[in-house]
């Protein structure tokens, strides 16, 4: 723990400009993830014709899926205002107490990566999400007291990479729980041509369809490519995106065929090389690669193991022939099949 995972660093003031103008404001311009989007919005219509605040939600999912960007969704189709924090921003039960007693009723508080809330905050949480009550403890040893506070009746929407390191009854008090999936390639090309269009950034179908391909399946990636290649197209071509102007810029990214990026195939050659293939476990792995633990769990194995390069055993990780394949290695001799 300790070190923060490196694509949760703040944006930069050039992000916070492009998230603004891009970021899909309601859920009708929410590309993909068609079971996740219809289940919140039969709940948000049901809350609304109700005249009630929406249950509380969970949204899960490996980075840049789109789940801050769901949350404000939320709160826009509901009409309401959005209080948002993060779990280890909140330190102590008197944090939340603050936040929690300027909500108006209806109100979204969102608190990102919930799974990093500390136990005694967590324990503060469940009898607000229960029966909107905040118990707090006035003074300390024998004098100190609990006093209830009535909160007004808000939504709680939670976002997590990793819904395994939810403690149980934190994940039961959410009467909406989506998870969110890796995009496929039409959702993405979908998704640059939109942002292009919102950057006013000329793209044709082979450029589109170029950077939607090598997007890891995640807009956040799809978008940070279509800005970097727009770079590259503005100095190197006329401006224009192209399949070939895609390529070009994406190999000086050094974002390969199927667009795993430098630290995806230093992760598979490291196993492959330094470990025989596996299995090699995250510990390991993780001093070897001088990369964070958390990082390497949320941010680069999802992919790799939703497309197959590598494999989870209760031993290690391992890295599977489509690896081997892919970074031109050849597979170890028992691996292969034995001609009799
Ligand atoms: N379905 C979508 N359609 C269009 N754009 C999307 C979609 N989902 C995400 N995006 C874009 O992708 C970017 C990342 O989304 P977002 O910040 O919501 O991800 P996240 O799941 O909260 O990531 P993290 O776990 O790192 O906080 C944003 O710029 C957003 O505009
Ligand atoms: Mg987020």
């Amino acid at each position: 723990m300790g070190k923060r995972p490196v694509d949760r660093s703040p944006l930069s003031p050039e992000e916070e400009r492009f998230e603004r103008h891009v970021r899909p404001q309601r859920l009708d311009d929410f590309v993909g993830q068609a079971a996740s989007k219809e289940t919140l919005r039969i709940a948000i219509e049901a809350a609304r014709y109700r005249g009630e605040a929406l249950d509380h939600v969970l949204l899960c999912g490996p980075p840049g899926l789109g789940k801050t960007t769901l949350a404000h969704i939320v709160a826009a189709e509901m009409g309401v205002n959005l209080r948002s924090t993060s779990g280890p921003a909140l330190e102590r039960p008197g944090d939340l107490a603050a936040i929690l007693t300027s909500l108006e009723r209806g109100d979204v508080f969102f608190i990102d990566e919930i799974h990093r809330l500390p136990h005694v905050v967590e324990e503060t949480l469940y009898p607000v999400m229960e029966d909107f009550q905040l118990d707090i403890v006035i003074g300390q040893g024998p004098s100190a007291r609990t006093i209830k506070l009535e909160v007004p009746r808000f939504t709680l929407i939670g976002a997590t990479t990793r819904t395994g390191l939810l403690t149980s009854p934190l994940r039961d008090r959410f009467g909406v729980v989506c998870r969110l999936d890796f995009y496929r390639q039409e959702e993405l090309e979908v998704i640059v041509a939109r942002t292009a269009r919102l950057l006013g950034v000329e793209i044709d179908a082979g450029g589109v369809a170029e950077i939607a391909r090598r997007a890891r399946g995640t807009p956040r990636i799809a978008n940070r490519l279509l800005r970097r290649v727009r770079d590259y197209a503005q100095v190197r071509a006329d401006g224009l995106i192209t399949r070939e102007v895609a390529c070009q810029a994406l190999a000086l990214l050094d974002v390969d065929a199927e667009g795993l990026d430098k630290m995806d195939r230093q992760l598979l050659l490291t196993i492959i090389d330094k470990f025989g293939g596996g299995p090699v476990g995250l510990e390991t792995l993780a001093a070897s690669l001088n990369e964070d633990k958390d990082t390497i769990e949320d941010v680069y194995e999802p992919f790799l193991l939703q497309s197959g390069y590598l494999q989870r055993t209760p031993r290690g990780r391992t890295a599977t022939p489509l690896a081997y394949r892919h970074l031109r290695r050849q597979p170890p001799a028992d691996a292969q099949p034995r001609l009799l």
